[in-house]
């Protein structure tokens, strides 16, 4: 750590430590790795290929005690998410917690167009939560159905992030990683609900040929530094919300 409280060297431990999820309320953190001229994804369309080793120890510390794992449906189609599984070591202090064993992940979606043959959806330890609208596309939401998954239906033509969020924390959800990507984010964002954001910066350029459409934001939103992480040259950075 090189801003922040506890400066110098990290152990696994530590690096859980330094990204706390508060005891109560609804939290909503944003986990991203941008690169030095803002691309989300490397050339190959893919966001591991501006990763690194140590921005996966903090995606994987963020994850360790999340309750859900917030998705666009468009990562989800890119990036071919593995299965979300309980993990031994994170057993008996998700269990201390009230925790389920492993974060459920829930996917923003309203075309559901989805691989609900993943292992994703095979797979994880809970089912996925798909977040669809009132009334998607008859075949689709046929697959979505026979699927392992928990189809939930906002009660219009979108589904908008508050919706997103309410329904996940009325199921006890509190604790939610917003894994992006950039388009969904940008939505959780606009609505006022992003509390944190866990970005690492990456020591590459990519080029925008892969940027996400977005619509963008009306006014900027600030965020205040909690801490400084780096390794390898990567900067993993902690944010929250400035109150101000
Ligand atoms: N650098 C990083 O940390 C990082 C993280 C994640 C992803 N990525 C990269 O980002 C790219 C994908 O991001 P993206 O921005 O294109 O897609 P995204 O935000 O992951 O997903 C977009 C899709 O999600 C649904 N969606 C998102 N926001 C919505 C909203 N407000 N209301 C309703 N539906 C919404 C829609 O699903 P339907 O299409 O089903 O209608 C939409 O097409 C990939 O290249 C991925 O590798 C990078």
């Amino acid at each position: 750590m090189i801003h922040g409280p506890q400066q110098g060297p990290l152990d696994d431990d530590a690096v859980l430590a330094a990204y706390p999820w508060p005891d109560e309320g609804p939290w909503v953190r944003a986990m991203m790795v941008t690169t030095l001229d803002g691309a989300s994804a490397g050339p190959d369309g893919l966001s591991g290929s501006i990763s690194s080793d140590s921005d996966k120890a903090v995606f994987d510390a963020v994850r360790r005690h999340a309750d859900a794992v917030l998705v666009g449906a468009g990562t989800i189609r890119a990036e071919g998410y593995g299965a979300m599984k309980a993990k031994d070591r994170d057993a008996a202090a998700r269990s201390a917690q009230g925790q389920a064993p492993a974060p459920v992940i829930a996917i923003v979606s309203p075309s559901l167009d989805l691989p609900f043959d993943s292992e994703l959806f095979t797979d994880s330890t809970e089912p996925p939560i798909v977040l669809t609208t009132a009334r998607p596309d008859a075949d689709a939401l046929a697959r979505a159905r026979e699927a392992r998954a928990t189809v939930v239906h906002s009660p219009g033509d979108d589904v908008p992030p508050d919706f997103v969020v309410d329904t996940l924390v009325e199921r006890g959800l509190r604790r939610i990683v917003c894994e992006g990507g950039p388009r969904l984010l940008e939505a959780v964002t606009r609505a006022g609900l992003l509390d944190e954001a866990d970005i690492t910066v990456s020591p590459l350029l990519a080029g925008l040929g892969h940027a996400s459409r977005t619509d963008g934001l009306d006014e900027v939103v600030g965020f205040d530094l909690v801490h400084v992480l780096t390794a390898d040259g990567f900067l993993m950075c902690r944010y929250v919300r400035d109150a101000g």
